[in-house]
Order: structure tokens, then sequence, then C-alpha cells
């Protein structure tokens, strides 16, 4: 056990390039915004300075009304496209101009209860620093990505979802052009086998949004306008719901009342909105396309994250859990992204089939949220047995338990850290 800490800590320690931690070398050489905050919960449990310097950093690319990036570029590479170049958002340290799930607010009472565990110096005030910015990041998500105040928050860009070429995206992103004002020139496939990796028909329809949004000047109300991609979308809206109880808690914890309130509206609206997607035919949450207005029935991963955020009954639980085990028997890596052997399935594509430790994290929390403790503990003890077979790779193909993409990962690392202590 303690050889894979003393690993997972060396590679945090490889990927650090200043105060915050690159995903991995050469294929994603800049900060990450949810990679991040995994990581600062890895940092949490034996270096807490270090775990508040992760946010602080990310914070640094928080833009004036309350966006926090998905890229912060601190230090310029020419191992990545879409570099800033592609990006054109004018930022004073430039960064991308979509966002990533927000993770940010669990990390950060993370870090605090780790800080005030320890008794660090300092903590109250380094905390409340990042949670004066992890509440303008949640009231930009429900201002700029849920307008008309229906409680889930939409995406306009499948990066957003931090599952790049999930299967849910296969039919709105399908009506985005593949045509670009920006030539495509991937570095991606020159780091890893391009069958791991979204296709360069996908790549083409990923710029062609970058283009229409630069165009609208990263106005999010322009943006909301233009887009030709407008998900409302299940794991991104769990996930906030869930920070948003934690900061709601952080705000009680630090005296913080008018936050407090607020944030709890925030997550009323949210929770109601949530348990409104669950559909019983399919014993799944849905995302719905905006455009179409059609509920996103394809198979994966997102329909089971909604657990990370609310309690629900018995009756509900119970039917989620038999699917999830569905999806997970004959799996030598549980949990797949996509539903096995549906037609979208691809073992080793990055988000459609692929099992990935973070993701594992928020089920294995929601699983023993909704007192499934005994899933739970499969989970946990199945991702931690990959990692140690396989090393600290991005993802894993579930069929053969292969570790997949790229390695030496960060947030690999962090989960193993988080999920052994
Ligand atoms: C990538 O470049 O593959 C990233 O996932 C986009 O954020």
């Amino acid at each position: 056990m303690t050889k894979y800490f003393d690993e997972a800590k060396r590679i945090l320690a490889a990927n650090d390039r200043g105060g915050y931690t690159v995903p991995t070398d050469r294929l994603y050489p800049f900060q990450w915004n949810w990679d991040s905050a995994f990581v600062a919960m890895g940092f949490a449990t034996y270096d807490i300075d270090r775990a508040y310097r992760e946010l602080e950093r990310l914070a640094e690319g928080q833009w004036a009304d309350g966006m926090i990036p998905h890229i912060i570029f601190h230090q310029p590479s020419d191992t990545y496209f879409p570099g800033p170049g592609v990006w054109r958002t004018n930022h004073t340290i430039p960064t991308s101009g979509i966002t990533q799930p927000p993770v940010f607010g669990m990390a950060l009472r993370a870090v605090h209860e780790a800080a005030e565990k320890a008794g660090t110096d300092n903590a109250r005030a380094r905390t409340i620093v990042l949670f004066e910015a992890a509440l303008k990041w949640h009231r930009w998500w429900y201002a700029a990505r849920d307008p008309d105040g229906t409680g889930l928050v939409a995406l306009l860009h499948p990066w957003e979802s931090g599952s790049d070429n999930s299967p849910a995206w296969d039919v709105a992103l399908a009506r985005v052009p593949t045509t670009t004002n920006t030539a495509v020139v991937r570095k991606d496939t020159g780091h890893v086998n391009a069958d791991m990796r979204p296709r360069d028909e996908d790549y083409r329809r990923f710029i062609h949004l970058v283009d229409t949004y630069a165009a609208c000047g990263w106005n999010p109300a322009k943006q909301w306008e233009k887009a030709s991609f407008k998900v409302a979308e299940v794991q991104t809206s769990a996930i906030l719901l869930k920070a948003g109880e934690d900061l709601e808690h952080l705000a009680g914890q630090l005296g913080l009342d008018a936050a407090a309130e607020e944030l709890a509206a925030f997550n009323y609206r949210t929770r109601r909105a949530l348990l409104a997607q669950w559909r019983p035919n399919l014993s799944r949450f849905v995302s719905s396309d905006l455009i179409s207005g059609q509920d996103i029935e394809a198979p994966t991963q997102a329909g089971f994250l909604p657990l990370l955020a609310l309690d629900l009954d018995t009756d509900l639980t119970q039917a989620l859990a038999a699917e999830m085990r569905l999806w997970s028997d004959g799996m030598k890596v549980a949990f797949p992204t996509t539903k096995p052997f549906v037609e979208s399935f691809e073992a080793k594509r990055y988000w459609r089939g692929p099992s990935w430790a973070i993701i594992n994290w928020l089920l294995i929390d929601g699983l023993e949220r909704n007192a499934q403790a005994k899933m739970a503990e499969t989970l946990r003890s199945s991702t931690l047995d990959a990692i140690e077979t396989e090393g600290f790779a991005e993802y894993f193909d579930p069929i053969t338990g292969e570790g997949c993409g790229g390695l030496g990962f960060s947030w690999t690392a962090a989960t193993y850290l988080w999920l052994a202590r």
C-alpha cells in the first residue's frame, strides 16, 4: 500500500508546475479546472498548504463575471491544441473561454476540513477568499447557464462536461457544422493512440463552437443566443448541487449567513429540477437537449451521477442500483461510461466506454449517501485494484482492465490517495 501512496505523491510532484498541477505531461500541459479540484483533495490527505495552493492558482484564472475557465494557460506550451491563440479570450492570464464541472466547492470543503483537523494557521482566511470565488462562480452558473431559472444548468460545449466525446452528445453535436475558421491542428494524437481519442470530425465541431463563441466576444448572453449546442446536463447539475451543498455547509461554519441563504435557494431549485429528470423506464436520470427539446436517452454514466447530490427514496435507489449492477456485470473494471455493448460503446475510446477513477469516486460518494455501502465498497476496492495493477493511467478499459490514455495521471493519483486513505 505504502508503495502506491508514494507513487501517487511522486506523480503529483512530477506534474507540479509551481503551485498548480498539470493533468499529465505533454498531453495536457496547463491547469485544468476539475482536474485541479480533484488534485486539491488528493493533496489535502498529506499537504494542506499545497492543497490550498492548487485552488488558489485555479482561482487566478477567474473572470470578472465569475466564470472559472476550463483551462488556465499559466505558461506557454506547444504540445497542446487549441492554445490561447485559438480561444482569443483576451484575459490577463490567458485562459480558455468555456468552463468545466464545478468540483471546486466540494474540494474547498474537503481542504478546509483537513486544515481544521490539523489546526493549520490561516486556514479560515484562505478558505474565505476561495469561498468568495466559488460563490461568484455558482452565481455565474445560474445567471449564464440557466437564464430561465429551471434549476438545471446548460453546457454550450461538450468539453464543458469533461466527458468530451460521450455518446450523450452524438445527436446534439451532429447539428454543429464541421466547418471552422481556425485550422484544426491536433496535437493529442501525437501523444496517445488515435483510437483512444475523439475523432477528427468531433474536433472540427468542437472548434466550430470555439470560433462561434469567440465571435460573440465570449459574452454569455450572446453565446446563449448563438449556440448550436445547448444541453441541460444532469452530471454537471449534480456536481453543482453537491458543491453548492458543501459551500452552504461551509458558509454556516464560517458565519456567512447571507451567502448560506443564497446557496440554499440555488440548491433547492436544482434539487427539484434534477429529481424531475428521473425516467423510471430507463432506471436513470436524463439530460435535456435544449435545442430539440428532447430527452437525451443515450446510456452513459451521467444518468447515475445525481446519486451524488440527492437523497433518493428506497424504490428509486434500488432501481438505479440494479441498473448500475447490470452495466458492471462481467466488467473487469467498473464503472463503464457507456452501457457495455450498445452500438456506441467503445472500450478504449475516451468517454465512450472506459472507466474513470474520478467518476468512480463520485459514484462511490453517491452510493454511500444513498445507503448502498456494499456496492460502494465493491467499486472502491476495484478502482484501487485497477490502479495497483495497471498504474496511474488516465482511464481503464472496462473489459480488459488495461490502463489507457495518458500515463502518470494526476487525478488518478489523487483518487488513489483519497479512496485508500
Ligand atoms: C482535451 O483537450 O482533450 C480536453 O479534454 C479538452 O478540455
